[in-house]
This record gives structure tokens, C-alpha cells and sequence, in this order.
């Protein structure tokens, strides 16, 4: 599968993408990503990307004529187009495993006080929001897209069961505790059960754990399931 950013801040994008698990996907040839910078398609010797609001207003909104031949250098046939803004769909767990299955994800990052309507209206199949507050910008939006979706990905986690057994899953319950050695630290000691060797007392006592941690503070989620 292969990412395309489009921001203003290029470094924001690629420096923390390339550690961790995703660096080494990327490495390794798991996932493709593009981060590119809007601002090679400004206009003018400035290389200006925005403007004032038709209308009044304040604030700088992005102009569509910048981000249309932004995003078709980009585009393929078979690209699915995704713009960051508070207002859009917000971005799950499912939503994450929908784009997993996709072959190529091109994410907008918007700045400013907004973008034209008309990016939204004509150049994008989706717009996506991570959650209900407003950020500077949909930079740290396409950080955590590309990070949920990317571990979905066959080789991107190396361990091929670790994505299907933890919170947000199928199950539709948050995680059980974890617990490693040592067994006993400053009087924190592990669950007895752990220890046990009993496979399946363990699987049912961490079913009732990963039960009622939702039930305690996920109540819609363990609403949702039932
Ligand atoms: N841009 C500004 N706020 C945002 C949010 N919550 N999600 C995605 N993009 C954004």
C-alpha cells in the first residue's frame, strides 16, 4: 500500500514516520509513503497558498488552485483522496481497516483558518476528522492515519495475530491488562491466574477483564456490542 501526504510541513510528517515500527515497515518495503510539500504548487514568487475569505472574515483559507494541481500530481486511477478537517467523518478503528484494504491513500492537510470549500466539493472522496477538537493543522491527522492503518498491513507488525486481538478489534472491547516480569515489584504483584499455566482460565479471566474495563470506562462501546 502506498501514502501520499500533502502538507506545508513536510517535517512534521516524515520525521516521525520514519521510526518506530512504521520506519522499519517502510524500510523493509511494507508500505510506500510520498510527504510533499503544498507549497511546490504556490503561486507566484511567493509561492503563496492562501488567501482572505471571500465574504470577510478572519483568517486565511486555502486557495483550491494550489491544492487541485497539488493533489493531481499525485492522484492514480485507482486513489482514494482523503481531506483532514474538524468537520469530517471521524476516524475509527473500522475506518482504519477500510483503508487498510486499499491500494493507494493520498491525505490533504489542511491549515489555516480552512480551505476553499470547492477542495472539498470537487477534488476529494472523504474528509476525515480524529476526533471532536480543532487542531492547527491535519498534520498530526495524517500521522495517526497512517500509523492505524499501516500496522493492519500484511508484514507491518511482524507478529501476524498481534492486530486482531487487542482493543477495537472485531470483539468490540478494549484490551485486557498486560502484565511481564518481575512478578512482584514494590509489592505490585501480577494476578495469580497468569501464572497458573491454565490456558484457559487465563483466556476467561482476561475476557472478563477486557469486559468490565469497557463496561467502566467505555460504557457506549460495551453499549454498542450488546
Ligand atoms: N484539522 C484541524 N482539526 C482537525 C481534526 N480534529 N481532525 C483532523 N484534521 C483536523
Amino acid at each position: 500500500m502506498r501514502f501520499d501526504v500533502l502538507t506545508l510541513f513536510p517535517d512534521m510528517v516524515e520525521g516521525p514516520l520514519r521510526h518506530s515500527m512504521i520506519g522499519r515497515a517502510l524500510e523493509a518495503g511494507h508500505v510506500e509513503l510520498g510527504v510533499h510539500d503544498i507549497r511546490a504548487h504556490g503561486l507566484g514568487r511567493h509561492r503563496t497558498v492562501d488567501d482572505a475569505p471571500f465574504g470577510g472574515g478572519s483568517g486565511m483559507v486555502m486557495r483550491v488552485d494550489v491544492l487541485d494541481p497539488a493533489i493531481a500530481a499525485v492522484r492514480r486511477p485507482d486513489s482514494h483522496v482523503v481531506l483532514f478537517e474538524p468537520s469530517g467523518t471521524r476516524f475509527d478503528q473500522r475506518m482504519a481497516e477500510r483503508f487498510a484494504t486499499l491500494p493507494h491513500l493520498v491525505l490533504v492537510c489542511g491549515h489555516y483558518e480552512g480551505i476553499d470549500a470547492r477542495v472539498r466539493e470537487h477534488l476529494v472522496d472523504e474528509t476525515v476528522s480524529i476526533g471532536d477538537y480543532v487542531l492547527t493543522g491535519g498534520e498530526y491527522a495524517a500521522l495517526v492515519v497512517v500509523d492505524a492503518t499501516a500496522r493492519l498491513l500484511p508484514g507491518v507488525l511482524g507478529n501476524a495475530t498481534s492486530a486482531s486481538d487487542e482493543s477495537f478489534s472485531s470483539s468490540g472491547t478494549l484490551e485486557y491488562p498486560h502484565y511481564t516480569r518481575p512478578r512482584e515489584y514494590r509489592g505490585w504483584a501480577v494476578p495469580d491466574i497468569l501464572l497458573s499455566g491454565n490456558h484457559g482460565r487465563v483466556d476467561a479471566w482476561r475476557r472478563e477483564q477486557a469486559r468490565a474495563r469497557t463496561e467502566a470506562v467505555r460504557p457506549d462501546l460495551a453499549r454498542e456490542k450488546s
